[in-house]
């Protein structure tokens, strides 16, 4: 997929800061968490914009899209590669809408899958590889998505997991799955609200 003709960055940069801005404001006032929107920090989301830009991946996963915030910047990140899949998974239909409506008021539509689907049932099925996964979804079931993710990783497979350092206590076994298998080189960024990344070395 190629990116959308209308895209025009400066207009894409006060977009993304205009919606960061409106939805932290709305989720401040949210007593839920799960009313939240909860997007990553701005400065996540660029460092996943370089990845995808680095790492140039032609099959990029996001599991949880929310309305869209990495979304957007994944697609930033990967919008001069001439071909690329892009797929992004959220349990809630009305969040995907609205990362639907995000993306085309950017120019960006035509460079993401948005799917509405259980991340377990999408990873339980899945026989692909992806070149880059970014993990952002609810982590009481990071355990559950194990196999899937081993499966979905191959050699120069990168995994990007949020919020690492605020919630350390409710990722550690998850990330261990990764820090004591000798195929993945790991590493925690402080970088928002703390990046894991975990790089696949062997088969
Ligand atoms: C922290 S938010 C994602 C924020 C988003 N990455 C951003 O930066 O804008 C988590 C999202 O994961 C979704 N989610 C929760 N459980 C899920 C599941 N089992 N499968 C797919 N998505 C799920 C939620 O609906 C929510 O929108």
């Amino acid at each position: 997929m190629s990116v959308h003709k209308s895209f025009e960055r400066t207009h894409f940069l006060s977009y993304c800061q205009f919606l960061y801005k409106t939805d932290s404001t709305y989720d401040s006032k949210q007593v839920d968490r799960l009313n939240r929107h909860r997007h990553v920090e701005p400065e996540s989301a660029e460092f996943l914009a370089n990845i995808a830009t680095i790492r140039q991946p032609k099959k990029v996963l996001e599991i949880g899209t929310s309305t869209g915030f990495s979304t957007l910047w994944l697609a930033y990140g990967l919008r001069h590669q001439a071909k690329y899949d892009f797929i992004s998974l959220d349990i809630d239909k009305s969040r995907s809408e609205a990362a639907r409506q995000h993306l085309q008021n950017t120019g960006l539509s035509d460079s993401v899958r948005l799917i509405v689907q259980d991340a377990f049932i999408f990873l339980n099925s899945n026989e692909d590889v992806f070149d880059l996964i970014f993990l952002d979804a609810e982590r009481q079931f990071y355990l559950d998505y194990i196999e899937g993710l081993h499966k979905a990783l191959d050699i120069g497979s990168v995994l990007i997991v949020d919020n690492v350092i605020s919630h350390r206590d409710e990722v550690c076994a998850f990330l261990a799955e990764f820090t004591n298998d000798s195929r993945y080189i790991c590493h925690t960024l402080d970088v928002g609200a703390g990046l894991f990344m975990a790089v696949r070395q062997e088969h």
